[in-house]
């Protein structure tokens, strides 16, 4: 696969992971382009609500990203004003219609840059290709995380760095209870697994984790990880 050609969503990879909610059926990668699809109006919207509650927190996590920076599962194109504009941006995202909005969004902000239609668990990009891998809230909806956090190492510079912003099961007792008494629900309307360990994921990769801080009641963790070196 390419980065120019559109990859066919039925063709994608997939994989489960440990912290599903129990009750609901597993998504795969084309249900959950077929799911932001259906979201990406909506997205576009309210994108102004969703830059007010986590604007700060994207400019923490990835204003200092560098030289070369892929964006993956970039959804509507959020991150990207937030990103230092010496930056040359490459995103992607598995859904169409998101794509579309991500496209729109460079030409709102002024930005140069491509966004390419693609699976995170399967980049079409060579080894060590960037220097600044970043995304956010993403990490919650991949079928396989594990798989996507691999590519993201795979394509990161050995110097480089992997920025994430990440959901997780809040450490304030009340408001992880309401997660947990919700977490079928929103997987099925998201494909978000809200109450996942952000950081369990990096365990199985070739990524180690340097620094991590935790916002909004655990909600919403800001990580940096580094390719692990052999
Ligand atoms: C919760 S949205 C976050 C979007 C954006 N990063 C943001 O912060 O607003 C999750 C995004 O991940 C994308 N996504 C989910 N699985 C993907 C996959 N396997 N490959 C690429 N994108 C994927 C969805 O299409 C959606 O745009």
């Amino acid at each position: 696969m390419s980065p120019d050609s559109a990859s066919n969503a039925s063709d994608l990879t997939d994989g489960q992971t440990d912290d599903q909610p129990r009750g609901s059926r597993h998504l795969s990668s084309a249900d959950i382009a077929d799911l932001y699809d259906d979201m990406a109006d909506r997205y576009q919207r309210w994108d102004w609500a969703n830059r007010l509650f986590s604007g700060p927190l994207r400019k923490r996590a990835f204003g200092d990203a560098r030289g070369r920076v892929l964006d993956v599962a970039c959804g509507a194109g959020t991150n990207f004003r937030y990103l230092p504009r010496t930056a040359q941006l490459v995103g992607v995202d598995i859904s169409a219609d998101m794509v579309a909005a991500a496209r729109g969004e460079l030409d709102a902000i002024g930005r140069g840059g491509t966004v390419y239609r693609m699976d995170a668990q399967e980049l079409a990009f060579p080894d060590d290709s960037f220097d600044t891998v970043v995304s956010a809230l993403s990490t919650c909806t991949f079928p396989d995380p594990v798989a996507a956090l691999s590519e993201m190492a795979r394509v990161c510079r050995p110097d480089g760095r992997v920025l994430l912003l990440e959901h997780g099961r809040s450490d304030a007792e009340l408001v992880g209870r309401f997660q947990d008494w919700r977490a079928d629900a929103h997987y099925e309307q998201h494909g978000c697994r809200w109450t996942q360990d952000p950081l369990a994921h990096f365990e199985e990769t070739d990524l180690t984790v340097v620094d991590s801080e935790a916002f909004l009641l655990g909600t919403v963790t800001v990580i940096e990880a580094r390719p692990t070196a052999d």
